[in-house]
């Protein structure tokens, strides 16, 4: 079965967020926004993921919301009912692929060995998550894998950095990358959506 294909967005940046209280994601997501990023990953790693999922889903629809961290395949019918528009996870496995089939919900599976990008690239995937980046060995690795693996994309995510963001986004292989650098938890916290604004804003301007 071919995947479900990811939504269009423009931002090639995907911030990685972990946000602890529901009420941070409307004003994070309008926050982003205003950056001129359109697109966020919202991790599992909290509890409140999923309200927040949804809550972005529901109250702020020009933000392409996803799902991150979702390393068990029944999280994948939830993360699509709370609103996800696509679901990330670290890792690839069969039950993770079989349950983003089920639901049609677009899915990058991450991977960091050729291997795996093959096993990836038989399911029809075409955009893989690189994780974790740097340790996989960061733009080198990306430059390796385009010969015997030209065919696929990825966003590396993990490492990433407003310092070296250009260099991977430079790479013909490289579709987007990913990162919590944008979305710093102590800045999501305290309510300080205009310094997240202006990160997001130095961000598209560095690619
Ligand atoms: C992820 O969850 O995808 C990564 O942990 C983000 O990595 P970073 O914190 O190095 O950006």
């Amino acid at each position: 079965m071919t995947p479900a294909l990811l939504p269009q967005f423009a931002s090639r940046v995907l911030p990685v967020i972990v946000i602890s209280d529901v009420s941070q994601a409307v004003p994070l997501a309008h926050a982003l926004l205003e950056g001129g990023v359109d697109v966020m990953e919202i991790t599992l790693r909290h509890a409140a993921g999923l309200a927040a999922i949804e809550a972005v889903a529901k109250h702020v629809p020009q933000m392409l919301v996803g799902a991150g961290t979702v390393t068990h395949s029944d999280e994948m019918q939830r993360v699509k009912d709370a609103g996800a528009r696509f679901a990330l996870s670290p890792g690839l496995t069969p039950q993770l692929v079989q349950a983003a089939q089920a639901c049609a919900l677009p899915f990058v599976p991450g991977v960091m060995t050729p291997s795996e990008v093959m096993i990836a690239r038989e399911q029809g995937f075409k955009l893989l998550k690189l994780f974790p980046a740097a340790q996989a060995g960061g733009v080198a690795m990306l430059k390796a894998l385009a010969g015997p693996l030209g065919d696929v994309r990825f966003c590396p995510t993990g490492g990433v950095s407003l310092n070296n963001m250009a260099e991977y986004l430079a790479l013909p292989n490289v579709a987007m990358v990913g990162g919590s650098w944008l979305t710093p938890l102590d800045l999501i916290e305290q309510g300080q959506w205009s310094r997240i604004t202006e990160l997001a804003r130095q961000a598209l301007a560095a690619n």
